[in-house]
């Protein structure tokens, strides 16, 4: 495969389909509480996909992946399955949506603090929005993927994180996941070049502790195999001339990029 040149007529469903998944994540965050299970935030997040935006919700059966939304706690790098498990006190949580609207996928995740966050935990979080940032301000025509990779890896090993290698961004489009695989390490100047009308998802996994991740039997669900916390930022990103444009940006990020 190779990576997809959008038109500009993909370029318009895209937006449209990044700013619905944002808004997902915008409907979500007063239900993200203390006793509210992982299965409810699915519930909810799927009845509005299907029934106020008229979306399809892409994780459902992807793969055979179980439910509408990905809920990833503590520990858990990406991939979580909701369950009937509660949010307690002091978790924070990744929510990753991606919706499929007139055949285009918008793809993002954003993470929680559930109740009182110690600030150890609450310090991953805010790097990995960072680095996140980061990332996508390297991205216009011309520049390298590596350049991505490279910032991200700098910053937050430079704050005594580890970047998960296993997982990582990706193309987006038709397809939930085309070319090119999105590092978020490597060396600048390296990679492919990057050419407007591109649209990757820059989505930072940083470990407290070691990078290594492992799959649990589930098939799905990717812990830090030393049970440190994990934390992840997702946004859809348009490759333009100047620079870049968020596909997936909310209201509350205007003043952050
Ligand atoms: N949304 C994830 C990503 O950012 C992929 C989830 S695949 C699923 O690429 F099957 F778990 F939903
Ligand atoms: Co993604
Ligand atoms: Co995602």
């Amino acid at each position: 495969m190779s990576i997809i040149i959008k038109t500009e007529s993909e370029i318009e469903k895209m937006r449209i389909a990044g700013k619905l998944a944002s808004e997902v994540l915008e409907m979500i965050a007063p239900h993200v509480v203390v006793g509210v299970t992982t299965d409810e935030l699915n519930d909810i997040c799927h009845d509005y996909i299907v029934n106020v935006q008229q979306c399809i919700p892409a994780p459902l059966n992807y793969r055979g992946f179980p439910k509408s939304i990905c809920t990833s706690i503590n520990q858990t790098v990406c991939h979580g399955i909701p369950s009937s498990k509660k949010l307690k006190s002091g978790d924070i949580v990744n929510i990753d949506i991606t919706i499929i609207k007139d055949g285009y996928h918008g793809d993002t995740s954003k993470m929680f603090c559930v109740g009182d966050v110690s600030p150890h935990a609450k310090r991953l979080v805010s790097i990995t929005q960072e680095v996140m940032y980061l990332g996508i301000k390297q991205v216009k025509s011309g520049a390298t993927l590596g350049d991505i990779g490279h910032v991200i890896q700098k910053y937050a090993e430079n704050n005594r994180y580890s970047v998960v290698r296993e997982f990582c961004g990706h193309g987006i489009g038709k397809n939930f996941h085309e070319d090119p695989h999105v590092l978020h390490f490597g060396r600048a100047g390296e990679g492919e070049v990057l050419e407007a009308g591109m649209i990757i998802t820059i989505e930072p996994m940083l470990n407290l502790g070691k990078r290594h991740v492992k799959v649990l039997s589930d098939g799905w669900t990717a812990v830090t195999k030393d049970h440190s916390l994990s934390a992840q930022w997702e946004h859809t990103v348009l490759v333009t001339e100047q620079g870049y444009e968020v596909l997936t940006l909310r209201q509350e990020e205007s003043g952050l990029l």
